[in-house]
């Protein structure tokens, strides 16, 4: 395994604070993936999907991961539905430690509302209950990808990075 950092975890996680934090305190490179695909195709993940379509965000999603390949000392901070592809699983597994952040459903609910920017509910009927089904779907796929689960309830993005690197044997 490279000596990278992967995050995943489910939108409003704050997995791009806490990539952040850890990057501060390890002198690392920070990289959001969701950034990478917008740097890689000119067009902001909201608009691909809005246009295109979810499976061609996927596709790029997963290609901007691939390019990561050969790196070192990176964070990354993934999107939420890195974990639907057994391939992107497979390559954060080869790539980096895995890190699940997880955090109560209300407390996700209420910064998925609060800072918008989450197109695939916005067509939903009803957001909180397709988020909910989302999660659901999803969580078998987390902890199957991950090497380190951390709860953020109750911690700030600098407290989480700390417990990370606690976990990980890494001393900032
Ligand atoms: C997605 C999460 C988003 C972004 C895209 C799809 C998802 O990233 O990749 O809108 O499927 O959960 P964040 O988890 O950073 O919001």
């Amino acid at each position: 395994m490279e000596d990278n950092i992967a995050l995943i975890g489910f939108m409003g996680v704050g997995k791009s604070a806490v990539g952040r934090a850890i990057a501060q305190l390890c002198d690392m490179r920070h990289v959001d993936l969701d950034n990478e695909v917008e740097r890689r195709s000119g067009r902001e993940v909201r608009e691909i999907i809005a246009t295109d379509g979810e499976a061609a965000f996927r596709e790029r999603e997963h290609e901007a991961l691939e390019a990561l390949r050969g790196a070192s000392g990176l964070v990354i901070s993934c999107g939420g539905g890195i974990v639907l592809r057994d391939d992107n699983v497979r390559t954060l597994r080869e790539l980096a430690t895995v890190v699940f952040l997880t955090a109560r459903i209300e407390d996700l609910l209420g910064r998925i509302e609060g800072d918008g920017g989450r197109p695939l509910l916005e067509g939903a009927s009803d957001p909180h209950e397709r988020a909910k089904e989302m999660l659901q779907e999803r969580m078998p796929r987390y902890i199957g990808a991950a090497h380190y689960t951390v709860d953020t309830t109750g911690r700030d993005p600098d407290q989480v990075a700390r417990l990370i690197l606690n976990m990980m044997g890494v001393s900032p």
